[in-house]
């Protein structure tokens, strides 16, 4: 059977993308954010995932305000770098896992979630950082994806209760997959911090690390906390952080945390990361 082994969580800040592709990595300003993610490419080559169902948000690359999904599933072979603006990144095309991305759409729309099914998409920096922070610059990345699009763009975004349920749901998907398959679960985005208006550049380092704490040790009462509270504290796109929620329910009530890094700055973002395990 297909289990679910491990998550992953991490911002995906545009710049730490740029910083790579442009070989800037060992520059000062980036090389301290570059270290705390040493680890964690030797843990994900030690641990050799088949699968991860990566949780991101498009940012207007792939979906326009024409159409703005809650949740999107990606069931195809193949996915794109997006081009968002400065041509597509010098990545490899992520590849698919469509036989458990159907079977998840199948599993979790039958629990109740209405997920919409995309057979067609590019993937921004969402889904691409956090892959070169785990991954580094490969010629083929050694995973397959299952992209799964959250709206954090435009409010209304669902609330973290219900992404904390939506990853258990997809928990119990992957469970009754019929094919032995390491899959880890990714939430991407996050910590605090605003892109514009008169807070932009904010950042909460106290708040951050809080939240860090009871996503780990108390993530049941963690995904009762409100939007308005991530705007206030976190900033706008604080609120990105309901997404680490989904990996955080599709984990066991108890987890082992492998690894956790924390850092300001990046760009106009702090940098938050966790590796836990299931099977404490
Ligand atoms: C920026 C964009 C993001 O999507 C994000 O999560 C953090 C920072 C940026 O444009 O700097
Ligand atoms: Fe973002």
């Amino acid at each position: 059977m297909a289990r679910i082994t491990a998550g992953v969580a991490t911002s995906h800040v545009p710049a730490i993308g740029a910083a790579l592709d442009n070989g800037r990595s060992a520059e000062p300003y980036w090389k301290p954010l570059f270290a705390g993610y040493e680890f964690s490419k030797q843990w994900v080559s030690r641990q050799k995932p088949d699968v991860a169902v990566l949780v991101y948000n498009d940012h207007a690359s792939a979906f326009s305000l024409d159409i703005v999904p809650t949740f999107a599933i990606g069931c195809s072979a193949a996915f794109q770098p997006a081009d968002e603006g400065w041509g597509p990144r010098p990545v490899p095309v992520v590849e698919g896992h469509p036989e458990l991305a159907s079977h998840i759409a199948q599993s979790v729309i039958q629990q109740d979630f209405d997920l919409t099914i995309i057979n067609r998409m590019d993937v921004d920096h969402g889904l691409t950082v956090p892959m070169s922070l785990m991954f580094g610059q490969p010629e083929r990345w050694p995973i397959r994806v299952i992209p799964l699009a959250v709206n954090v763009v435009l409010f209304p975004p669902p609330s973290g209760r219900r992404c904390f349920e939506l990853g258990k749901a997809i928990r119990r998907a992957v469970d009754s997959f019929d094919e032995d398959l390491n899959v880890q679960v990714w939430g991407t985005g996050g910590m605090s911090h605003q892109l514009q208006g008169p807070r932009a550049g904010l950042i909460n380092k106290e708040w951050d690390n809080r939240w860090l704490d009871r996503l780990i040790d108390d993530p049941d009462a963690l995904a009762q906390m409100p939007h308005i509270e991530y705007l206030r504290e976190a900033g706008s796109e604080g609120v990105e952080l309901v997404m680490w929620l989904i990996m955080r329910g599709a984990l066991d009530a108890k987890v082992r945390t492998v690894h956790r890094f924390y850092h300001v700055p990046a760009s106009n973002t702090a940098v938050g990361h966790v590796i836990l395990e299931n099977g404490s």
